[in-house]
């Protein structure tokens, strides 16, 4: 039996502040922010930050618990896939004499939510009361465990402040009417299926309430509602402790019960301490490859620990179905759908700390193979055209309409026409194959990516009469301009992209002659296509022009309306609402980086001085109206060794999640922002590249920082490095 005194110490969090994020008071209107920055996530489960006690509806943010693959379509209105919400499996209500105690937006001081970064745990402490003022002080932890991705665990503390107080807990299971079909409602046990797609939920429950150390039976129980009354003791503790297994099934014979039941049944034999020392465990093992520290800034430092704890809560190595959604599973913005920002943003962090879990990422973009290969099909090219945005299929989930920041209906054209995603995942691939030299997976899975995305941009450009091939109508990264034609991102990653192809051909020819001949069949690939692949490499425009070292954006770029941003610092909405739609699209005004992301990703296509002339001149066009900007720029400038600047634009992507600055964080955290706090630290500070047989380091911290040091892994060499600041 486990006392009080070791619910305590779990609910104590660590004194260290650099592991620590903490908020106080309660404001509703403040709830959903800190439901995405204090959400807990494991890869599988994910669970927004809420308070520890739930009153009334869904009006303020909830515990709502996300599950990674749970895609439904569940109706005509929302012909789009996304993720399910699925039941509340936190809900406690309590009530003292007879009355509910109740959050105050006033009772600030009482009221503490902390992100104990170290644990993976979510804390809160309040002091409540009902109307009457009788109050309780109340503890409580979540976590999902990093260990046992399916287990979650809650335990709840409460001393009551007056003598003979008549006490009622309830916890429940809420949301039997969700969106999901119940299937199966039994003690402790419940199961649903989506509406269209057929998977199905399973939740487990285990709980007991314990006072001063003793269990206590339930007064009442019904298949998912518990509640015990009591009279109180002054000073007298009482804990719940509940344990979850939620399972996901994604086809006809899978069980999902039975394995929520198994699951759960395995973790009650060493009960919730043992749940929570295996997850301490598996974070602690997380940290320890992973973490980045900084001497001499803790902002930066906090910004860091924050960044790779919402990073290595993304990701599931055990799960190649799935990958991570632009919000991760901190919200539902975007429905879960998975953009570029994966590739580009987060898998440069899991190649070099976490590689089972990039390669079950990069495993998802193969298996999601043959839903490129339709688009592709379906628009008339040939090979694989991944989804711009991506669920379970890899089928195309971009919405055709949105609402945009001005609240008007907009056209959404980056379905069809932001393509680069495929030359994107090409680029991770490799990246992951010079980072880990894994070659069972570059032979079985990501050759064929390299080789049907390369084929896609094969057929895709079209030669003209000028003998040079282009490719036309298209969006680049900066979303503000559609339909252009020769954007210099796309084709010149285009271009690298047919360029490894042609590499794996090489490759497999030399060391899996068998496998080349299998996949070659299969694909109906030979020797004159392989030679228009490589036509198409030579003849591609880029739009650099040698005479002044400038890349153009894409064709006519440079003859568009030139506007001063220095002219709009300090506004609160984005660019393309500030000058309308229309003139945005008529102006060198540049959503996001985008030659400057190509600079960051290919830098050896920079002769000379040009990646600073470049860089310089986008800068100065950049909105930054996507979280993903200034990272990206953050790197660039880190780079060329403007680290002050470089030092800004890490300031203000750290800003976005922790201080509510920019977008809205209310559907999640911007974890390609997170990721690109990472990149910034260690490819833009520390300088770290890979290259084909080494690591290369050329460090620049900014003045500020004493110290930086990191671990990565290269080619299963683990690495730790430490980078003095020069004095
Ligand atoms: C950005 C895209 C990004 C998407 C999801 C958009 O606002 O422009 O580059 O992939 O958000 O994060």
């Amino acid at each position: 039996m486990t006392g009080p005194q070791s619910v305590d110490n779990a609910l104590t969090p660590t004194n260290d502040r650099d592991w620590i994020i903490e908020e106080g008071g309660y404001d509703p209107l403040r709830e959903a922010s800190r439901g995405a920055r204090f959400a807990i996530s494991n890869g599988f489960l994910g669970v927004r930050g809420a308070r520890a006690l739930h009153r009334g509806g869904r009006w303020v943010d909830t515990s709502r618990t996300l599950v990674a693959g749970l895609f439904d379509t569940p109706d005509d209105e929302r012909a789009i896939p996304g993720l399910v919400a699925t039941p509340d499996w936190l809900q406690v209500r309590i009530s003292l004499q007879g009355e509910p105690l109740v959050h105050r937006p006033g009772d600030g001081e009482s009221q503490r939510r902390i992100l104990d970064m170290r644990r993976g745990t979510l804390i809160t402490e309040d002091r409540l009361s009902n109307a009457s003022d009788v109050g309780v002080r109340l503890r409580s932890l979540h976590i999902v465990s990093l260990d046992q991705r399916t287990i979650g665990l809650q335990l709840l503390q409460l001393e009551i402040e007056q003598e003979e107080v008549e006490v009622t807990l309830k916890a429940s299971l809420e949301g039997l009417d969700i969106g999901l079909v119940s299937e199966r409602v039994e003690p402790g046990l419940a199961v649903w299926h989506t509406i269209s797609t057929a998977r199905r939920l399973a939740i487990a429950v285990g709980l007991t309430l314990q006072i001063d150390g003793q269990d206590i039976p339930a007064t009442r129980t019904g298949p998912f509602h518990w509640s015990w009354s009591w009279k109180s003791q002054r000073g007298q503790v009482g804990s719940l402790q509940r344990l979850v297994a939620i399972t996901r099934g994604d086809t006809e014979d899978a069980d999902p019960g039975r394995q929520a039941l198994d699951a759960l049944c395995v973790v009650r034999k060493p009960g919730w301490p043992g749940v929570m020392a295996a997850h301490e465990r598996a974070w602690i093992a997380r940290w320890d490859g992973s973490d980045v520290e900084v001497e001499g800034d803790p902002a930066a430092q906090q910004a860091l620990r924050f960044a790779l704890y919402h990073l290595n809560g993304a990701a599931n190595p055990a799960d190649e179905s799935v990958s991570i959604a632009a919000r991760a599973l901190t919200g539902d913005d975007y429905r879960g759908h998975v953009f570029w920002d994966t590739e580009i943003y987060l898998l440069p962090f899991y190649i070099l700390t976490w590689p089972e879990a990039a390669r079950a990422l990069l495993m998802y973009r193969f298996r999601t193979l043959d839903g490129a290969r339709e688009k592709a099909l379906g628009m008339g090219w040939r090979g694989a055209l991944y989804a711009w945005e991506s669920a379970d299929t890899g089928a195309e989930t971009s919405p055709s309409k949105v609402i945009g920041p001005d609240r008007k209906v907009v056209n959404v054209r980056c379905g069809k026409q932001e393509q680069h995603i495929s030359a994107d995942v090409a680029y991770a691939v490799w990246q992951y194959w010079q980072g880990t030299g894994d070659e069972i997976f570059l032979r079985d899975a990501g050759a064929e990516i390299l080789l049907e995305t390369a084929r896609f941009w094969s057929s895709r450009a079209q030669v003209d009469t000028d003998g040079h091939c282009h490719i036309r109508g298209v969006i680049g990264p900066d979303e503000y301009h559609e339909s252009i034609n020769d954007s210099a991102f796309t084709n010149v990653m285009a271009r690298w992209n047919i360029l490894r192809a042609l590499d794996v051909v090489g490759l497999l020819r030399e060391r899996w002659p068998q496998t080349w001949e299998r996949l070659s069949g299969r694909l109906g690939l030979d020797d004159g296509e392989l030679k228009q692949w490589r036509s198409v490499a030579d003849t591609i425009v880029t739009g650099f022009d040698p005479s002044t070292g400038l890349f153009e954006q894409f064709a006519g770029f440079f003859a568009l309306e030139y506007i001063d941003l220095g002219d709009y610092l300090g506004r609160s909405v984005p660019m393309d609402v500030v000058l309308g739609r229309d003139r945005t699209q008529k102006s060198q005004v540049v959503k996001q980086a985008d030659v400057v992301a190509l600079l960051a990703l290919l830098p050896d296509e920079f002769p000379d001085d040009s990646g600073a002339k470049n860089f310089d001149y986008y800068a100065e066009r950049c909105g930054h109206g996507s979280s993903l900007s200034r990272a990206i720029h953050g790197i660039v400038a880190g780079r060329l060794g403007r680290t002050e600047l470089a030092l800004d634009y890490f300031k203000g992507t750290s800003a976005i999640d922790l201080e509510d600055s920019q977008a809205s964080i209310d559907g999640g955290v911007h974890i390609a922002g997170l990721g690109g706090i990472w990149l910034m630290a260690v490819f833009g500070f520390a300088g770290l590249s890979l290259h084909s047989d080494h690591l290369a380091l050329d460090p620049r911290l900014p003045s500020g920082w004493k110290t930086l040091a990191f671990s990565v892994q290269w080619r299963s060499r683990k690495l730790k490095i430490r980078l003095v600041q020069a004095t």
